[in-house]
């Protein structure tokens, strides 16, 4: 067989395999009083960014986009969720203690301040997350202010 054909179908092979390791996307039974929203009662616009821009990766709400079913793509996506989950939820919101609520709400107004947050790479693939030069301000001194509000 020419070799680069192999290489190709070996390559093909090795992919295929891949796809039979899937991510999990099941979530635990929420309690919505648990959620941020319910909790911290957002202005409707701050809420719309919020869901928008953090809810993907930083709750159990989190829409997958069909690229997500393909290995290794799915994997990468599946470990800033699992990660991104980890360090805030903001489904599990009432379940944290109030010195970590205020530090939670301190650092999202550094991370969007600074622009980390949300992710570049995410922003690049979904432009209703992308905060604008005129709402930036007031998104990120939002969450100061909340913060404040936990003493
Ligand atoms: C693409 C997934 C993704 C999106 C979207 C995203 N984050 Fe994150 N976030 C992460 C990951 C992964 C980490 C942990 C690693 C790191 O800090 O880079 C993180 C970390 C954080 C932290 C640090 C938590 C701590 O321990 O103090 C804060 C705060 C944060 N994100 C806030 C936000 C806010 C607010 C938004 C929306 C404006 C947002 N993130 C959007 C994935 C994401």
């Amino acid at each position: 067989m020419n070799k680069y054909l192999k290489i190709t179908l070996y390559i093909f092979g090795i992919l295929l395999v891949m796809q039979f390791i899937t991510i999990d996307k099941t979530v635990p039974q929420l309690e919505g009083r648990l959620d941020f929203m319910e909790i911290e009662n957002p202005p409707k616009e701050i809420a719309l960014l919020i869901k928008n821009a953090c809810y993907d990766c930083h709750s159990y709400e989190t829409q997958y986009p069909s690229y997500s079913n393909y290995a290794p793509i799915s994997w990468i996506i599946g470990n800033d969720i699992q990660e991104g989950r980890e360090h805030l939820n903001f489904s599990t919101w009432g379940e944290y203690q109030k010195e970590v609520k205020k530090d939670l709400l301190f650092n999202s107004y550094k991370q969007i301040g600074a622009r980390q947050m949300p992710m570049y790479s995410y922003v690049m693939q979904h432009k209703e997350a992308k905060i604008q030069n005129a709402e930036l301000k007031k998104f990120y001194t939002w969450f100061k202010q909340q913060s404040n509000k936990y003493q």
